[in-house]
């Protein structure tokens, strides 16, 4: 007999993908196996993304594709999920009579219930509350079996309310998860060979937890994530610099297992943008945190976000973003068009740069991000560092892992190696990545 099967596209963020996985091990409990072609899948399941107007436009055009295939076999069942379901909820209902349900971010906990709905009686579902909590995620025995690394979200939601951003609006105020629930879910994670944890929220640097034992908050939870057996390397993204306290920073220092890798977005070099899009910290303070981290630990990686022409961005703005990045020389950068988001502060604010001066400041800025990149990179050439292997490189051929500063090591070894720590000497450097040959003096 042909088996049910099920297909999620992803999009968005490391959230998504952590809600993916969580609504892919509901629908193998209820018997679905995943697939990797839509056009034979009895669920389709798009997990949205909305941040920018780009990510919007992608998820729309994902749905007239999934719309299409449901036409042509209409007993499958097709859901959007995630944070353009939350913002369009019974919108998408009046405008795809093929969608059948929409579950926010907050609601992936009734998957199995409305995709049951829909195979009785065609039943439609519309769950976008804000007030709901998804449950822990029940896990399947093997569903991880094969990752090296994975991600656990800590906390629902943001209270920042940053003046260009949707994510407070699709994904409710900020609540954090019990860390009872938290450590269990790492202690299965780690049984199914996950070695490499990342710790997920908006802001993780918020997490607190008051409860029986007291209150917990973020380095309470490092500390004890640090003595679990079997876990080689701890992350965590993203945190706010308003936020990155000292103690969160010593942490850096004395706990073994956590990566030298920080994930801290600054936006904008300008103080006077700084303000106006709510981040509460200047451009001094953001550099004083970086270089206290590197006081901590002087091999730290500090990664960014960045956007330019958010409204009211004038050259010299633009200049001083510039400038922070020259002093500061991040490892790597996501750097974005500011985009309008409806609801948001920004999208009423005047001054709207165009679209052409946001493509050449774009331009501009990633070159220059380029050859720091690349300069970062290549002071690593003859270095021997620790990498776990991952599994095998895009290109195929070698195996591929990642430093604990996070840059991607490309190198020869055996299969047997993935899942291990193994010493690399670095040969060569690219901005996207480094290749390596595996030293003779191997890590246990
Ligand atoms: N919580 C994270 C960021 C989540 S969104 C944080 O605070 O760091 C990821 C990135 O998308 C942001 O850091 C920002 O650089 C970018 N972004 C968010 N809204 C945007 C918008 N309206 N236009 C362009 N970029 C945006
Ligand atoms: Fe958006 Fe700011 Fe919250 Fe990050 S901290 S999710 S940028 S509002
Ligand atoms: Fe996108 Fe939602 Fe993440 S808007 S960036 S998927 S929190």
């Amino acid at each position: 007999m042909k088996m049910n099967t099920f297909y999620i596209h992803t999009m968005g963020c490391q959230m998504n993908e952590y809600d993916s996985d969580f609504l892919a091990q509901a629908l193998v409990r209820m018997g679905y196996a995943p697939t990797r072609d839509p056009n034979e899948a009895s669920v389709i399941l798009i997990n949205t993304c909305m941040v920018r107007a780009k990510a919007e436009q992608k998820a729309m055009s994902a749905l007239g594709r999934y719309s299409r295939i449901k036409k042509r076999r209409p007993h499958i069942v097709l859901g959007v999920v995630g944070c353009l379901a939350q913002k369009k909820g019974h919108l998408l209902l009046d405008r795809f009579p093929q969608v059948d349900m929409v579950l926010g971010p907050r609601e992936t906990g009734r998957i199995a219930e409305a995709v049951s709905a829909v195979m009785k009686n065609r039943e439609r579902t519309l769950a976008i509350s804000l007030e709901t909590l998804p449950p822990a995620p029940s896990f399947t025995t093997d569903y991880f079996k094969g990752r090296v690394t994975g991600c656990i979200s800590i906390m629902q939601g943001c209270n920042n309310f940053c003046a260009y951003c949707i994510v407070p609006y699709v994904r409710g105020r900020e609540v954090s998860r019990p860390p009872g629930d938290i450590l269990a879910e790492a202690g299965r994670l780690v049984s199914q060979g996950v070695r490499e944890i990342t710790l997920l929220g908006q802001n993780v640097n918020s997490y607190r937890w008051k409860g029986e034992g007291g209150v917990k908050d973020f380095t309470g939870l490092l500390e004890e994530m640090d003595r679990l057996d079997g876990l080689l390397r701890l992350r965590f993204t993203t945190s706010h610099p308003k936020d990155l306290s000292d103690r969160l920073i010593e942490c850096f220092g004395r706990l073994k297992i956590l990566c030298p890798h920080i994930h801290l977005p600054f936006q904008a070099g300008s103080d006077r943008i700084l303000a106006a899009m709510k981040r509460d910290y200047t451009r001094d303070q953001y550099m004083r945190l970086v270089e206290k981290l590197r006081r901590v630990r002087p091999d730290v990686a500090v990664t960014s976000d960045v956007m330019v022409g958010f409204p009211g961005e004038t050259r010299e703005d633009f200049l001083l973003t510039l400038d922070l990045m020259e002093r500061v020389q991040f490892d790597s950068l996501f750097s974005f068009k500011y985009s309008d988001r409806s609801g948001t502060l920004a999208e009423k604010l005047e001054g709207k740069v165009d679209e052409s001066e946001k493509d050449r400041r774009l331009r501009r800025l990633q070159e220059l991000q380029r050859s720091i990149t690349l300069k970062k990179n290549e002071a690593l050439k003859d270095r021997v560092t620790e990498v776990l292997v991952e599994g095998f490189s895009k290109k195929g051929g070698q195996l591929s892992g990642r430093t604990g500063t996070n840059k991607i090591v490309n190198f020869d070894g055996p299969p047997e190696w993935i899942g291990r720590v193994v010493n690399v000497r670095i040969t060569a450097a690219f901005v996207n990545s480094l290749r390596g040959v595996a030293s003779c003096e191997q890590a246990a």
